[in-house]
C-alpha cells in the first residue's frame, strides 16, 4: 500500500468521532478554465486509489468532468492538522453503466439523503417558498444519481505538526511505483 493511503487510513482512523473530517472540497474546471470548487462527501477509496462520492448528473461538476477529466480533491483534517491534495482524474458512472455499484451506493443513503436527489434540477430556479415536492420513490435508483470515481494521479501531502512542518509529494514513477519525495512546506 502506498505511503499516502497510510497515512489517509490513519487521518480517517484518529478523526472517525468527527462527522466534518469525511467532507473534502472537490475542484473542477469548465470549458471556458473557470474552476469550481465545492465541498463533498468522501464515500470510500477503492482498492486501485479511487476516491468515491454520490453526486447527481444535472450538477455543474458533471458537465465540467465530461468536458474535462481534471479535478483536484483538498482534504483537512482539523484534529491532526493534516492536508491531503489529491490531483486526479475523474470519470462518472451511471446506472446504465454499472449497476449494481450505483445501486449499492444508493441504498446506502438514508431517506434524507435520497430525498435530495428528488427535488428537481440542481441549480433551477426555486418558485415558490413552500416545501420542495419530491419526486419519485426512495425504492428506485434515479436516472441522474451517479457515482464519481477520482483517479489519484499525485498526491500533496502538508503535515502541520511538528517543527518544521512536514511535506511530502507522492507520484508514480515510470513503472508506476509510487516515490515519494520530501519538499519544504
Ligand atoms: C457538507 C456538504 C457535503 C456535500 N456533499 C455533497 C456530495 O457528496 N455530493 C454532491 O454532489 N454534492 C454535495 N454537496 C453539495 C455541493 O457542495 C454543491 O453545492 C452541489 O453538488 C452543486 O455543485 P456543482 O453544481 O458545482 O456541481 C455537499 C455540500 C456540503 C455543504
Amino acid at each position: 500500500m502506498p505511503q499516502w493511503k497510510q497515512s489517509l487510513t490513519k487521518s480517517l482512523h484518529q478523526t472517525r468521532s468527527t462527522p466534518e473530517s469525511r467532507y473534502f472540497q472537490l475542484a473542477t474546471v469548465d470549458k471556458d478554465g473557470f474552476p469550481f470548487c465545492r465541498t463533498v462527501v468522501y464515500r470510500g477509496l477503492t482498492d486501485n486509489n479511487q476516491l468515491v462520492v454520490v453526486s447527481d448528473t444535472r450538477t455543474e461538476k458533471y458537465q465540467q468532468l465530461m468536458q474535462n477529466q481534471h479535478a483536484e480533491a483538498c482534504w483537512y483534517f482539523a484534529k491532526t492538522r493534516e492536508q491531503y491534495r489529491f490531483r486526479c482524474t475523474g470519470s462518472i458512472v451511471t446506472v446504465l453503466d454499472d449497476q449494481p455499484l450505483v445501486s449499492a451506493h444508493w441504498n446506502k443513503l438514508s431517506d434524507a439523503g435520497k430525498k435530495q436527489f428528488l427535488w428537481g434540477n440542481p441549480g433551477s430556479e426555486r418558485t415558490s417558498d413552500s416545501a420542495l415536492q419530491v419526486v419519485g420513490d426512495f425504492q428506485n435508483v434515479p436516472s441522474h444519481f451517479c457515482v464519481l470515481l477520482l483517479q489519484i494521479n499525485k498526491v500533496d501531502y502538508l503535515n502541520l505538526r511538528g517543527n518544521p512542518q512536514c511535506r511530502e509529494w507522492f507520484y508514480q514513477n515510470s513503472e508506476g511505483t509510487w516515490v515519494s519525495q520530501s519538499v519544504i512546506p
